[in-house]
């Protein structure tokens, strides 16, 4: 009896530990070989079990998708898909390697649904899922290696962009602004929606949102640390990107999450709402860290051209000193899309005499559309836009070096920790900074003059006489 019990026991663990190990070896599988088919219901898992690849589908659907999703995280969210567009509509699907070497999804008949498209493919390819979250077809002898990667989703993100992603901004192929991700058309159609948000490589680069063609939002420009648009708070969150070069010379911006540990990601929402989201363990929700555009301001040329939106500002818009209203009774009905004109005409035209100036505009999110100059400082960069009559504004930052705008003034904002801004008016529109402006110019004519003249004073024997005082104080100006 005694012996009868403990073969039952013995067996039943057999039979445990066995069923154990199966599971154990079939979860550890990350790998997708030639000649393997992964049927829908099963699934590929990262080594360390962060990412799940396999057949799921969203929302209320009932249609077939390939998708990533994170392992342990209980409600589904799917970081990539591959048939977007071609949904299978039963649990007929399959995945595996075609005989041209490119990862097909089949149906049941065969039908090509999605294809990883690659034209120098290997007679000998693997698909690994990595841990990042990236699904990378290698040769087999360079398995799990992506510097070496035939393809990898992370080339092919879909609404997610996710830490250790490789967004390039500047190569041989990329000058134009472009969409790296697309939002999903709605909670169960994963099909490109409305939305995009990418990287506009133009100046100093950014991160742009689009609907459809139409800018919707901005970061505002990269100045090597952080992107300068954006409200002190609120630019704390994006601290993480790094702008790199690879082997090739070829720039592009990579997310490293502070805690490896912590799920963090990038998502462009169906609804159009670009959020920074990380996996809160006790709440087990996404916190949403950064959502935009998160003020009135914050909306994509809120004020239309040469205006400037402030949230401090009841009325929220008014216009650059110089300019006035297009339409002011569309303006005064809070209609801003008319944006502002200038008040009188550039003269630019230093030979007979006449100048136009700058009036600076302090902490604000800088206009969209900039140009970069070489230039060393400031007064440099005044010169280069002062020379160039298209040139409305200009400004000098830190990290970026001198930026200069030809064309109207878009999407300017008053931030905290915002940069100063020049922009060009005619000299009838220095207005109450008209004389100071003139005895500036004298100013700085007269110290050269002296300076041609007596060359053997030096600054502190200057600095002792009356005039010296004048200019000191016009320098501080
Ligand atoms: C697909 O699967 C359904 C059941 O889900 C089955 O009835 C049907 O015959 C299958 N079709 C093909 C073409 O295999
Ligand atoms: C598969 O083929 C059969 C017969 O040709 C057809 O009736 C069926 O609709 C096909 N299924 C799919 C999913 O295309
Ligand atoms: C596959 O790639 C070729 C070019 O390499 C392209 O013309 C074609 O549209 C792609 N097909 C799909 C289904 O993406
Ligand atoms: C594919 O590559 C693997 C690893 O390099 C090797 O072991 C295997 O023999 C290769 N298979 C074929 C058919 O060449
Ligand atoms: C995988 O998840 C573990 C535990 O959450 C984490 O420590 C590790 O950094 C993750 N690996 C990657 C590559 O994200
Ligand atoms: C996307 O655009 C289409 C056409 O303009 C519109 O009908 C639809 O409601 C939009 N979808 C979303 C989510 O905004
Ligand atoms: C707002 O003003 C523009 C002119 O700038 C006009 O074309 C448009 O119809 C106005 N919109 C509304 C809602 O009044």
């Amino acid at each position: 009896m005694h012996y009868k019990n403990s073969m039952i026991i013995h067996s039943c663990l057999l039979f445990l530990v066995f069923n154990a190990l199966s599971a154990c070896s079939q979860s550890i599988n990350s790998i997708i070989t030639q000649g393997q088919v992964i049927r829908d219901g099963q699934t590929i898992i990262s080594q360390s079990q962060n990412f799940t690849l396999g057949f799921f589908s969203p929302g209320d659907s009932s249609s077939r998708y390939v998708g990533i999703w994170y392992t342990r995280i209980p409600t589904q969210t799917v970081i990539w898909v591959a048939n977007r567009e071609q949904p299978i509509p039963n649990k007929n699907g399959t995945l595996s390697f075609g005989s041209d070497g490119n990862l097909v999804l089949l149906d049941g008949n065969s039908s090509i649904y999605w294809s990883s498209n690659i034209s120098s493919t290997s007679s000998n390819s693997s698909a690994i899922l990595i841990d990042t979250g990236n699904l990378a077809i290698c040769r087999s002898a360079d398995i799990g290696d992506t510097r070496k990667a035939l393809w990898q989703s992370f080339d092919h993100p879909t609404d997610n962009f996710l830490p250790e992603m490789r967004v390039y901004t500047f190569s041989q192929t990329i000058t134009e602004a472009r969409a790296v991700v697309t939002s999903w058309k709605s909670p169960n159609d994963p099909s490109p929606g409305n939305f995009s948000v990418g990287v506009d490589p133009q100046g100093s680069p950014q991160i742009v949102v689009w609907e459809g063609s139409t800018r919707i939002w901005r970061s505002g420009q990269w100045n090597g640390l952080i992107f300068i648009g954006l409200p002190n708070v609120a630019a704390r969150y994006l601290y993480g990107f790094k702008l790199d070069n690879d082997n090739n010379g070829d720039l592009y911006f990579i997310y490293t999450a502070e805690d490896s540990s912590q799920a963090v990601r990038f998502s462009i929402g169906w609804n159009g709402k670009p959020e920074q989201l990380v996996w809160d363990e006790g709440k087990q929700d996404w916190d949403v860290e950064l959502s935009e555009p998160s003020t009135e301001c914050e909306e994509y040329n809120k004020c239309g051209k040469f205006g400037i939106c402030s949230l401090d500002d009841s009325r929220r818009c008014s216009c650059v000193e110089g300019f006035d209203p297009q339409f002011e009774d569309q303006w005064d009905r809070r209609n801003w899309s008319g944006g502002c004109v200038r008040r009188s005409p550039l003269k630019c035209d230093s030979v007979n005499g006449t100048y136009d100036g700058f009036l600076d505009v302090e902490q604000v999110k800088l206009p969209d559309f900039a140009n970069t100059l070489p230039a060393t400082n400031l007064r440099d960069c005044q010169d280069q836009c002062t020379n160039n009559c298209s040139c409305n504004a200009y400004a000098y930052v830190s990290g970026i070096g001198c930026m200069v705008w030809t064309g109207e003034l878009v999407d300017v904002e008053k931030i905290a920790g915002g940069n100063t801004l020049y922009v060009r008016v005619s000299d009838s529109d220095l207005g109450k900074y008209i004389y100071l402006y003139h005895l500036l110019k004298f100013g700085i004519l007269f110290k050269t003059i002296l300076k041609l003249f007596f060359p053997f004073i030096n600054h502190n024997l200057l600095v002792s006489t009356c005039f010296s005082c004048w200019l000191v104080c016009l320098e501080n100006i």
